[in-house]
């Protein structure tokens, strides 16, 4: 039996796919290739040594996900497939729609009409807007997302929740991702944006390979310490193993579950900033500028649910984190292009 994990060349998915092999599990990966290489899992393989099962498709092919479905034997599936840029889902909503919500629908369809019920959702912060207090729990009220990005979030958590209410053979967990950031020790697998980083990290590691001049820092009048935003970051690796915690809650019959991944502290952008200076030895000139539309004071989770129900906690600190990144994109500083 395997695990099928969707978008499984991506940036969370890759490093997934290397916590599974390394916990005995067999896998098939799916991936459109919309956002990502397939050259990511010669890179898995060589860190497991193990060969990586890989299809090239797409969650909205149904005849291609029934005959993937006809000819591997799946028990759970990993569902991590699906467009991630808020910008980018404000200029074009009805793909995001499209690709994330109707890709959803059709995936759960063929797993069920071939009698696989378990499922692991890529969630996200995302879904409670800007909380009234921090730390976030999972009870803390779900919020109207401001764009279509979080949207799909939302109501494939609510999509899920009514499947699994209807029909309690099925079980899923919803696993909310804070700020996830870092990439593997070894180098060889990591974060590799399209066109110019949208996200703190890719950013800032560009800037210290020499790509882009500064940082931008949105906002320094926010009403926290330093005036600049507070996040929730969370080593991938971390946050990978926390997939492997989540399958055991799946074995365990858990119905449905939620639950938030972070590492219940938060970092200002400057904390970042001196954080990966020190780690990587290199300086990062920054400007301030205005607020991005959009964005939030203060975020951070409350992730005790998680340690308490699935043993599962991050280990790993924000300089580890800084430390990764940066070694990644020396390594390769051009991602998977090179
Ligand atoms: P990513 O873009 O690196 O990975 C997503 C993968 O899905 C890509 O490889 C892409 O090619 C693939 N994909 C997209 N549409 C597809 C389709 N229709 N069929 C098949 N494959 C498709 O993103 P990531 O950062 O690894 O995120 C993985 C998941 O986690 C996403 O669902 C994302 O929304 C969610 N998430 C990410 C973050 C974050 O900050 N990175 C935070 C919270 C939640
Ligand atoms: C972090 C902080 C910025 C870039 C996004 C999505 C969210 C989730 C995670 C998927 C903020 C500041 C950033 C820059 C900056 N993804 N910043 N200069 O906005 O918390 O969350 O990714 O689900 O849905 O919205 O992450 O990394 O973009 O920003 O000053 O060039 O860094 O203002 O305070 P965010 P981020």
């Amino acid at each position: 039996m395997s695990i099928l994990v969707t978008g499984g060349t991506g940036f969370i998915g890759s490093h997934t796919v290397v916590e599974l092999q390394n916990a005995g599990y067999d896998v098939v990966v799916i991936d459109n290739l919309s956002n990502s290489s397939e050259k990511c899992l010669k890179r898995v393989e060589e860190i497991t040594g193990k060969p990586v099962k890989f299809y090239k498709l797409d969650i909205r092919d149904r005849e291609g996900l029934e005959e993937l479905f006809n000819k591997e034997s799946i028990e759970s599936c990993i569902h991590f497939a699906g467009l991630k840029a808020v910008g980018e889902s404000t200029q074009k909503p009805w793909e995001y729609y499209e690709n994330n919500i109707s890709g959803t629908l059709i995936l759960v369809d063929v797993m069920r009409k071939h009698g696989v019920k378990n499922l692991i959702f890529s969630s996200s912060s995302t879904v409670y807007g800007d909380p009234d207090s921090v730390p976030v729990t999972e009870e803390t009220p779900k919020k109207w997302c401001t764009n279509p990005y979080g949207s799909t979030k939302s109501m494939q958590e609510t999509i899920f929740t009514d499947i699994q209410k209807a029909d309690p053979e099925w079980n899923i967990v919803l696993l909310r991702y804070f700020n996830p950031i870092g990439a593997h020790p070894s180098g060889k697998i990591g974060e590799d944006p399209n066109g110019i980083p949208l996200n703190l990290l890719p950013y800032i590691t560009q800037v210290a390979v020499g790509k882009r001049p500064f940082l931008n820092v949105y906002g320094n009048d926010y009403p926290t310490p330093d005036g600049t935003g507070i996040r929730d970051y969370i080593h991938v690796v971390d946050l990978a193993i926390g997939h492997v915690k989540a399958l055991d809650r799946i074995k365990a019959k858990c119905g449905l579950a939620v639950y938030n991944l972070g590492t219940g502290k938060g970092y200002s952008v400057l904390e970042i900033v001196k954080n990966f200076e020190e780690a990587s030895g290199v300086k990062i000139p920054y400007e301030i500028c205005p607020r991005r539309p959009g964005d939030i004071a203060e975020n951070y989770s409350d992730p005790s649910k998680a340690l308490r129900e699935m043993g599962w906690k991050a280990e790993r600190g924000i300089k580890e984190m800084c430390a990764d990144s940066w070694n990644w994109q020396k390594n390769n500083p051009d991602g998977y292009g090179a």
